[in-house]
């Protein structure tokens, strides 16, 4: 029932990259009180329609954007830690969605809005042209079979894409714990003409970047954490 309260996909709608493989969410009352009570103030509906972020945030702030922010918890950190830039997280999987959507309305975060919908799709149709700080996508699913390659999100469309949507200078910051992926991700964004890479090949950690619940799993499995920041031009 509450995944039919906000859709993921148009029904007529077929995926370009399909990143991502819907799980069932068993929902504590407190996610479904969040989604009740918070998804007005703090969630976008997915439209057609371009976001106005004047708008939407009550002020010129600069917009970073978080795809797959999982439970959230790095994202909500990070809103709070820089309240001069606006975010817009976006997740398909509903338990985290409804949880981050607690702790927004709960602490009343008045510079995170929340998507749950299929992010490529959000790019495509609500988000305009040159209009992004920085993207962060922190431990995409790896999708390590090679059978399910296709499924990665970073992949030359989706990295085109981004490409478009962010300012002079803007930037695209993932992290991995998969190295194929990690090298995937280089080799990627190395051949759009409109990113460079200032640190030819992985980068140094960003000192504010907070561990993800996903990434401590790699971490227990002594997994290496590849870090790729390239910009746009
Ligand atoms: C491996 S998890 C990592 C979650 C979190 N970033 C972390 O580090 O703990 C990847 C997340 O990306 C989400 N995801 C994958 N493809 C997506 C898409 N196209 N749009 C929105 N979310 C997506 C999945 O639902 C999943 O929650």
């Amino acid at each position: 029932m509450e995944r039919e309260r906000v859709e993921t996909l148009p029904a007529d709608k077929k995926r370009s990259v399909k990143s991502f493989v819907l799980r069932s969410s068993r929902l504590a009352s407190f996610q479904i009180e969040a989604l009740e009570h918070y998804s007005d103030q703090y969630a976008i509906r997915f439209s057609g329609q371009k976001i106005d972020y004047g708008q939407l945030f009550n002020n010129n702030n600069p917009i970073i954007i978080e795809i797959g922010f999982g439970m959230g918890q790095a994202t909500f950190e990070l809103a709070k830690r820089f309240p001069d830039k606006n975010f817009i997280g976006i997740e398909v999987f509903l338990n985290g969605f409804a949880k981050l959507l607690h702790q927004v309305g709960s602490n009343d975060i008045q510079n995170l809005r929340l998507i749950r919908f299929d992010a490529v799709e959000v790019l495509e149709s609500m988000i305009p042209d040159a209009s992004i700080e920085g993207f962060h996508i922190f431990f995409p699913d790896p999708w390590p079979k090679k059978k399910h390659f296709k499924r990665r999100l970073i992949q030359e469309p989706v990295a085109k894409l981004l490409s478009t949507k962010l300012v002079k200078n803007g930037y695209v910051y993932c992290v991995t714990d998969w190295e194929p992926y990690g090298l995937q991700m280089l080799e990627v964004f190395d051949k759009i003409p409109e990113f460079t890479n200032p640190y030819n090949g992985f980068a140094d950690p960003v000192e504010w970047r907070p561990t993800t619940s996903f990434e401590r799993k790699g971490l227990a499995k002594q997994h290496p954490i590849c870090e790729v920041w390239v910009q746009r031009i």
